[in-house]
């Protein structure tokens, strides 16, 4: 019974319409509200393309001088937040670090949160507009507190001097020091990458918004639980996984073993392969590209020719050909997080900083959409059908 309706991985199942980002995965193409990304990524900038990916157009300048003043007065982050942060192992992963400290905020904000205030709070814009400043003004000082503890160091304050982007690599990189400027051709870079990551449609972390808020459960949980889905290995923490696969092949001659290893299906081939896009993601396309930049300030990454040569012999390989399997958003990523002083394990959070903008234009749809339900899906059951109860004592 019900097997009509067996959707493993909801590769046919549509629970959302909606008017945020759209994908063409046969012609490799993205959109954000109809923006193609490459333009975004080359004129834009992070803090526009939030404003667009939530409230639908681009902003004119004295809308993103208020949305840029008012993410940065939301940027600080509570002290028990930020103890919790200290509180954690010196050697925790970063992202189960971030997953904790994104809950906790449902803890230090109990003005938003639905089961203790009542569903109808978030009918209120104000209300809603709060929640998605304080989300996008403290992920960053989040972020730098993480690598910061992880590094044995103090946080550092927000400086709301400084752009977006500017003022995360201040926090990470300034020991304080206010009078500290990033790199601005590197704090572009990390610009740009974050417009690409900003919003992807109904991927696994953001149906988790979705699946989550649906409940009615605050904001913070429902992106804690996005962030908790982030961080699998077979999506943002593929970034991280291909780092460490680069380094393992660690020469251009070992790439052929390597390769019969992922054909014998003995492991798969990190960076590549995408649940929509059947062509090369036009993300990775402007990566690639923007490796070569930031190699330019900061010096060349050996393990790009693994990467380039890994690329070029899977995509003239029967396999990946046949199963339509390109390099992802993730490929090239790594490289440049590598060369900008990253760690492997914080790659992941270099993602989660600007999908930030993604989950909560999706929350925010919801919200609107008279349409949204608690989401239950179906089952197909297959287990035992009626069966006599046993007692303990004649069981065998
Ligand atoms: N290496 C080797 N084989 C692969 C790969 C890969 N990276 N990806 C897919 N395949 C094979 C897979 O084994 C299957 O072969 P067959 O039909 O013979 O069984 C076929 O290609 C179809 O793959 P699938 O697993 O059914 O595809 P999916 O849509 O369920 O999974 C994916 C998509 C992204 C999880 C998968 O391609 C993958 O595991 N890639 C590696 C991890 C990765 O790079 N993830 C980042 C995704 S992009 C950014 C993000 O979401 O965070």
């Amino acid at each position: 019974k019900g097997l009509k309706l067996y959707d493993p991985g909801y590769l046919n199942t549509a629970p959302v319409i909606s008017r945020i980002s759209y994908i063409d995965g046969d012609a490799g193409i993205l959109r954000y509200r109809g923006y193609p990304i490459e333009e975004l990524a080359e004129k834009s900038t992070f803090m526009e393309v939030s404003y667009l990916t939530l409230y639908g157009n681009l902003p004119s300048e004295s809308q993103l001088a208020a949305w840029e003043f008012n993410i940065s007065q939301h940027s600080a982050v509570p002290q028990g937040v930020l103890d919790i942060i200290q509180a954690m192992p010196h050697d925790a992963h970063p992202m189960g670090m971030l997953v904790n400290a994104m809950s906790a905020l449902s803890i230090y904000h109990p003005d938003a949160n639905p089961a203790l205030k009542g569903l109808d709070i978030y009918n209120s814009k104000q209300v809603r507009d709060k929640q998605i400043a304080r989300i996008i003004g403290k992920i960053t000082t989040i972020a730098a507190a993480i690598n910061l503890r992880l590094a044995g160091r103090p946080p550092v304050l927000p400086s709301n001097k400084l752009s977006y982007t500017e003022n995360f690599l201040y926090m990470l990189d300034s020991f304080g020091n206010q009078s500290y400027k990033p790199n601005p051709r590197l704090t572009r870079a990390l610009d740009i990458i974050f417009i690409l990551h900003a919003e992807h449609e109904m991927n696994c972390s953001t149906s988790a918004v979705r699946h989550l808020s649906s409940s009615g459960v605050d904001v913070y949980t429902a992106v804690a639980g996005a962030i908790g889905a982030l961080y699998g290995p077979l999506h943002g923490g593929a970034n991280e996984a291909v780092l460490k696969m680069l380094s393992e092949i660690g020469t251009v001659e070992n790439i052929p073993a390597f390769i019969e290893g992922v054909k014998a299906r003995k492991r798969k081939l990190s960076g590549f392969g995408h649940r929509v896009y059947k062509n090369y993601d036009p993300r990775a396309k402007v990566l690639r590209k923007l490796t070569e930049e930031v190699f330019s300030i900061v010096g060349r990454d050996p393990l790009i020719e693994i990467a380039v040569a890994l690329e070029k012999i899977a995509l003239s390989d029967e396999y990946f050909i046949k199963r339509k399997l390109y390099p992802n958003v993730d490929f090239y990523s790594g490289l440049i997080y590598r060369a900008m002083g990253f760690q492997p394990e914080f790659f992941t959070i270099l993602f989660a900083i600007p999908r930030m903008a993604g989950y909560l234009a999706h929350w925010r749809e919801s919200l609107d959409d008279p349409d949204t339900k608690i989401m239950r899906p179906q089952q197909v059951y297959v287990g035992e059908w009626l069966r006599n109860y046993t007692p303990i004592n004649q069981r065998t």
